[in-house]
């Protein structure tokens, strides 16, 4: 943590194709953060956008028959439409085509040559080239002369005079700063893996591509005169930091960034390319990168070039429930540091359990029993603190601080479950028939009223658009409060606005 801000980015997509589940889940997670660090107080800077140049998109261009800057300007409009569709509180949004960061990736690079000029090096490589990962592959990763991730793509034997980046100095360093910050690389599979990597050795990376025109040109002439294209990976990766600023004045106040979210194929290239291109260039490492897991399909993960997914259209499957229940299904169903798949009968059978009978059931007895009962208006009592919202709060906070979205969610349910509980044991409707039970059904409303509006607030990050309605049907024009506030939440005299259900059962 950074005090009292919080610098979060995603991912940047390629602009090769339109948005699939697996691009959403990484941006409904990141946001789930976003939005409970701002709940916590924080001022959040959260950047997301597209990586719009190199072989795939330039492929994906001419596949369609038009130029790349108007296949990148189409595919940037519908990720943008997506992420407003879903919620996404990103105020950030970077593509690798405008003029700033083109000028801060040529800066950067030049940086690194001046401060460590032998870290760029010219030579002749060969090796197979995979288009879908912009990587060149080694041997254990081709499968049938095929890259294991992306079987539908024939592999590229390239042979080419390159700049190369010494990588392999940078070994050392990395180890050390895997040692000294354990948290630097999480969740734990993710950090064994690169821990894993690092003792097998590195190996110095090819940087630029000869003949690459859609691409920023290498700041670096070559022997031969030739201007090549720099490697794609070498011109996204910097996007978090020429977002910042760099390297215009100012840039120090974002950098580094508090968290990357990426997914867990490209871990080594933010874990360990990166790092080693700012530690070359003289600039602090990100504090956190968190590498997510995989949306499957039926086992096998959603993705553009393989066509798992290519049936399951994302506008639709939002439609079905809607984005709040959409984003809350992806959250609670895939757990944020591992797999998990996506299936409709899941889906539905978590609508229907937790928020329609869940949540939606309690919002809505809670609201309609003060309305029937006290004329809308919570009773005004000072009532104790609840161990169950404190035990609630107390397992979410910890869940969220650790990146473990799925626990955080799992723990404001458990307050759903308990509250429901409480209700159904309580009975506040056989406490209502007798008039000398008052004060007892006074706190019994009183507490219904408090576990709405401590939900409201948990489950925001999550559903923010229908949360933001029952916190506004709880409690008015209140401000929503951070989430320190919550143990001690008094909802006495607030008056409720009932309205249709906020999760209504399918017809
Ligand atoms: N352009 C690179 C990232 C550059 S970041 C400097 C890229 N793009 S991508 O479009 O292929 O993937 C974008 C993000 O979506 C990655 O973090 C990737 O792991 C994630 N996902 C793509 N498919 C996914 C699933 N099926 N499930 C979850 N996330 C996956 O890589």
């Amino acid at each position: 943590m950074s005090g009292g801000r919080f610098y979060l980015t995603t991912a940047i997509d390629y602009a090769n194709g339109d948005p699939h589940q697996g691009h959403a889940y990484e941006k409904i997670g990141a946001d789930a953060s976003a939005r409970y660090q701002r709940l916590q107080g924080r001022q959040v800077r959260f950047c997301m956008g597209m990586d719009e140049h190199g072989q795939k998109v330039a492929q994906a261009a001419a596949a369609n028959g038009i130029a790349p800057q108007e296949q990148v300007d189409r595919i940037a409009a519908r990720f943008e439409a997506m992420w407003k569709r879903l919620h996404i509180s990103n105020d950030r949004w970077i593509r690798t085509t405008q003029p700033h960061h083109k000028r801060g990736v040529k800066a950067l690079i030049e940086r690194i040559h001046q401060r460590s000029p032998d870290d760029f090096y010219e030579k002749t490589y060969e090796g197979w080239y995979c288009v879908g990962c912009e990587l060149f592959k080694r041997e254990g990763e081709i499968e049938d002369g095929r890259c294991v991730l992306h079987p539908t793509r024939e592999l590229q034997w390239t042979e080419e005079r390159n700049w190369f980046f010494r990588l392999s100095k940078y070994q050392d360093f990395l180890r050390a700063h895997f040692d000294a910050h354990p948290d630097f690389l999480r969740p734990e599979a993710r950090r064994n893996e690169m821990l894993a990597l690092l003792d097998s050795g590195l190996e110095d990376i090819s940087i630029t591509r000869a003949r690459l025109t859609w691409a920023i040109p290498f700041p670096i002439p070559s022997s031969d005169g030739e201007t090549q294209g720099t490697w794609v990976w070498f011109d996204a990766l910097p996007n978090y930091l020429t977002d910042t600023g760099y390297p215009d004045e100012g840039y120090e106040e974002w950098w580094p960034a508090d968290l990357h979210v990426v997914g867990k194929d490209i871990v080594r290239l933010h874990a360990v390319i990166w790092p080693a291109m700012l530690q070359a260039a003289g600039l602090p490492l990100p504090r956190h990168v968190w590498g997510h897991g995989f949306v499957l399909l039926g086992g096998e993960r959603f993705s553009k070039s393989s066509g798992v997914g290519a049936g399951l259209d994302l506008n639709e499957a939002v439609d079905r429930y809607g984005p709040d229940p959409f984003r809350y299904f992806l959250l609670r169903e895939v757990p944020w540091d591992a797999d998990g798949n996506f299936s409709w009968e899941r889906f539905a059978e978590r609508y229907t359990s937790e928020l329609a009978n869940g949540l939606g059931n309690l919002a809505s007895r809670t609201l309609s029993m003060v309305a029937k009962y006290r004329g809308g208006v919570t009773p005004s009592l000072s009532a104790e603190p609840d161990a169950e919202v404190e035990k609630a709060v107390g397992g979410y906070v910890a869940a969220m601080d650790a990146n473990r979205l799925h626990e955080g969610a799992a723990a404001a349910f458990g307050l759903v479950w308990h509250a429901n509980a409480y209700v159904a044991e309580v009975q506040p409707w056989t406490v209502a028939r007798d008039e000398a039970r008052g004060a007892e059904l006074d706190a019994a409303l009183y507490a219904m009223v408090r576990y709405v509006a401590v939900v409201a607030v948990l489950f925001f990050p999550f559903m923010p658009e229908k949360m933001g309605e029952l916190w506004r049907r709880v409690a008015g024009d209140r401000e929503m409060p951070g989430i320190a506030a919550l143990p001690t939440l008094d909802v006495a005299g607030w008056t409720m606005e009932p309205g249709d259900p906020l999760f209504p059962r399918p017809a």
